[in-house]
Order: C-alpha cells, then structure tokens, then sequence
C-alpha cells in the first residue's frame, strides 16, 4: 500500500462533542467502569449468557445470574430483551433457582410445531434446555431439563417430569440445542468436562434423547470442556458453508484462566469430523476475556449466526471492581469464515452502532483525544520491522497498547499498565500470531472497562478487560523505530446504550 497513506479522523471541532453521561437519562448506568456499549445487569453478579434466541422481533439473553448477590451462587437465569442486539432492556428474573436446584447454563429455542406438547394452545413457544445442578450429602449431579414459556419469555414453568436427560454424573453440563428442519429433530451439543468431550444428541420432542457421537478429546485439553457450540457457518464470500463446533477451556487457555477454541469441520447430521486443513483449529478469542460464547437461535434469515460471550476469565471474575454489578457481555459479533491461501479461519464482525461524527486527513503520527465509548476502524500498512500500533493513555503511567509487531509477527493488546490490576494474572500482554499475507486491519471498541479488538479481517479477536483510572482517551499511534505511521481509519463515536 501507498507509504503516504492517509488517515481520516476527527477534526478538532468534533473533539467537543461531548458524551453525554448515562445518567442523564438512565439513573444506575454511570458508576465507574459501567459499560455503556456492553450489556450488563443493573446489579449483582452474571457470568455465562443463556438462551440466545431471537422471537417474535426480540432478541433475548438469559444469562447466569445471582439475584441475591454479586459473587457466584443461587445460579438462576436472568434475562434482558432488545429490538436491535444494542440496547437491551433487563427483565426480571427468567428462571431462579428453586428447591435447591441451580439452573446452569443452556439454550432455548422455539417450539413451532409444538413437539414437546408444551405449548398447548399457545404455540409456538419457548422452551429452555438448561443443566440443573444439586449439590448434597451425596455429592453433586447435572442433568438436562425444561422449562417453557407461553408468554415472550416473561415467565417460566419447569416441566414436570424433568430431569429429560440424566447420565447420573457430578459434571455434565451446558447444553446448546438447535433445530434441524431438514430432519425434523433437535440437535443437542453438551459437555463432559472432566473427559474433554462433547456428546451430540437428537429428539424428536426435546424430551427424549438418542445419543449420536461424542467429540474428543481433541485440540485443548488442559482444563474442563463446558460450554460447546455447534453451528453452520457461512463463507464470507461465497461458497459452501462449513460447521463449526466451539468449546470452552477452564482453566488452561493459552492466555491464561478460562478461554475458548474452535474447530471448523463438517457435520453430517451424527459426527461432527475437525478438518485438517490450516486455520480449522483456533481461538475464538485470544484475549483473556471472552468465554462461554453461544450463538443465537431461530435468527431471522438471511441472518449470519451471532456469538456473543461473557466478557469475564474465571481467573479474577470475582475480583473485578466494580458495583452494584459485577460481570457484562461481550459485543454480539457475526461470524462466517475466510478461506484464502494461508487456510481458513473464523471471521467475527462485531455489532455496533458507529455514529460518524468527521474525520480529518493525517500524514503524520497524531494524537486525538476522546472519552469512552468509541471505535476505531484502521488500517496499518506495516513496516516489515518493529511494532505498529495505538497507545490509549488515561494518564501519563496509565496506557494500553494495541499493536502488530512485524517482527515477531504477533498482534496483541498490553494492559500491564492500564489501571487498577484486580488479581496477580490481570495485568498482562496478551498475543495472538498474525498471517503475514493478511491485511493488518483493525476494529477497536473502546468502553469504560474494555477493550474488544478485531484485527486481520477479523480472524483474530481479543477482548480484554481494562480498569482505567479516567474515560478520557489520549490515543497516540506510534511504531517502535519513531517517525510518521501509515494508517488510514475512520474514528467513531458509540452513544452510550442505556440512554
Ligand atoms: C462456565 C460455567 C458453566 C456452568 C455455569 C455455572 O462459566 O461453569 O459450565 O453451566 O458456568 O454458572
């Protein structure tokens, strides 16, 4: 590319449209560290979303929740709806906890043909497949049940004869279950932790199960395998689509603490089969902060399948500084993939809602300033040596630094000095190899208590949480040897959510 390439960015004029704080509006959104792009709840711990599924115009997120506190426990399933996968509205609790039943992580999906007799009248309607967890004298046991609702979601009622699914094990859990209309069955994809596996069931009516496969151990295996995923993916641009099966890591991801891979592969309706080709093993994120991701049920079509993970590692989830809540999600992302000749690899797109306020021309290296929330969309023409990159300061000793370095042919983020360091495995670079014959583009979305970064078409994502002692934002694009960086980019800011 052009060495004299040019950068668009904000005219100085623009720097003075302010953000208005959140709690103009919306009183209990503006604490520190609130994110104002990213869904949390008004109070109390979260950690995993549940039940994505779009109905009847909502998106819904059910989400692992403590209505009695802001630490782990009473798992029960909180739930939030949005017309737009932006702003969410939180509801009361979904699903609580119950006679000493904890209601871990699952799926929901929407019954239209009433198969599981559940929906009466009233069909279609939802049902939630989730792993009911109880702890006694005895020891603990997961199990797979249901709970459906007859009106959007508002309320729930557990189906008599749960459990529906029960191998008698202390850890079997996470269930995601999809419709396969081809065959007129539903798919469950679920977790045996301790042996690295994920098993694929199929019923006719949700109900009754018949095991078809397992999957694994493969890739990773340092840690429990919770939270798997299967999806069929499509090309990003044209072409066959592959399927794609996900899996949580905890502890024992490359960055530390909890994360995810994934396998791109085939299905053919009982085996899921991992392609050997370049790139079909991977990260879903190479941050440390993205873990338990689902995608959505029953998306609209034409739709690309949306993930959207908990924006947490199990490492210091508890720790986090933050009040009344603690815990949020990531951005919601669309996925498809990229085959080119280095291999192929899982594309991830996030959702925002940019509002573009100018941009300016640069040629030399600059310095903006703005406060949170924002995005950057840039792309580096990179100097085969040394570090390109971006410099967010908060203050003078507070930065995080998000670069390529061409040298090692890493992309990471440094939040070794970015603000408050919550726990020993907090303050640290993450990295994550880059493909030399890629773009090094980059997508950043900066809020108050993340950054979620997108580089290389997307293939690469890395979110990572950050706890700066100021929203305002010097950012400084820099490489390592000094002198003008050739970037181009489009600055954008993002309007808080709760508005
Ligand atoms: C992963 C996880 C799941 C489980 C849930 C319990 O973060 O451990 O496996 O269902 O959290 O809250």
């Amino acid at each position: 590319m052009n060495r004299r390439a040019l950068s668009r960015i904000l005219t100085a004029a623009s720097l003075f449209v302010g953000i208005l704080p959140a709690d103009a509006q919306s009183p209990g959104y503006d604490q520190p560290y609130r994110p104002q792009v990213h869904f949390s709840p008004q109070r109390n711990w979260t950690n995993d979303p549940n039940g994505l599924v779009y109905f009847h115009g909502e998106y819904h997120l059910f989400f692992q929740y403590n209505p009695l506190g802001d630490r782990w426990g009473h798992m029960s399933w909180g739930h939030a709806v949005s017309t737009d996968l932006l702003h969410w509205r939180e509801l009361p609790v979904a699903i609580p906890e119950k006679d000493g039943e904890m209601v871990f992580t699952g799926s929901v999906v929407i019954d239209s043909e009433n198969t599981s007799g559940l929906c009466a009248a009233h069909k279609p309607c939802m049902v939630a497949i989730y792993t009911g967890y109880r702890k006694d004298q005895k020891g603990t046991l997961q199990n797979q049940n249901l709970a459906y609702s007859l009106d959007n979601g508002r309320t729930w009622t557990r189906y008599a004869r749960n459990p529906v699914l029960d191998l008698h094990l202390s850890d079997f859990r996470d269930p995601s279950v999809f419709r396969d209309e081809a065959q007129h069955r539903w798919l469950m994809a679920v977790a045996l932790p301790l042996e690295h596996k994920v098993l694929f069931y199929a019923s006719p009516d949700l109900k009754q199960w018949t095991r078809l496969s397992d999957f694994g151990p493969a890739g990773d295996v340092a840690g429990d395998w919770e939270c798997p995923d299967l999806l069929r993916v499509p090309a990003d641009k044209g072409g066959p689509d592959v399927w794609a099966l996900k899996v949580g890591l905890n502890p024992g991801a490359p960055q530390g603490g909890s994360g995810e891979q994934y396998f791109l592969g085939s299905f053919d309706g009982t085996r899921f089969t991992a392609s050997t080709q370049p790139g079909s093993h991977g990260w879903t994120n190479y941050g440390k902060d993205d873990y338990c991701a689902i995608s959505f049920n029953h998306l609209p079509p034409g739709q690309r399948p949306v993930l959207l993970g908990w924006m947490n590692n199990w490492q210091y989830a508890s720790k986090l500084p933050t009040s009344p809540w603690r815990g949020q999600m990531s951005l919601p992302r669309r996925l498809s993939y990229l085959s080119d000749d280095a291999g192929i690899a899982l594309k991830q797109e996030p959702i925002t809602e940019p509002l573009r306020i100018d941009h300016a021309t640069i040629v030399k290296s600059y310095e903006i300033v703005r406060d949170v929330p924002f995005e950057l969309d840039l792309h580096f023409d990179l100097v085969p040596q040394g570090t390109t990159g971006l410099r967010l300061y908060t203050e003078p000793h507070h930065w995080t630094e998000i670069a390529f370095d061409a040298t090692k042919h890493e992309f990471y983020i440094d939040r070794t000095h970015s603000g408050a360091t919550v726990a020993p495995e907090f303050p640290v670079k993450t990295t994550a190899p880059f493909v030399a014959s890629r773009p090094c583009d980059l997508r950043l979305i900066v809020d108050r208590s993340s950054v979620e970064a997108f580089a290389q078409q997307g293939t690469i994502a890395m979110t990572n949480l950050i706890f700066p002692p100021s929203r305002h934002t010097h950012i400084v694009i820099f490489h390592s040897a000094g002198g003008a960086v050739a970037v181009q980019g489009d600055m954008w800011t993002l309007q808080s959510i709760w508005k």
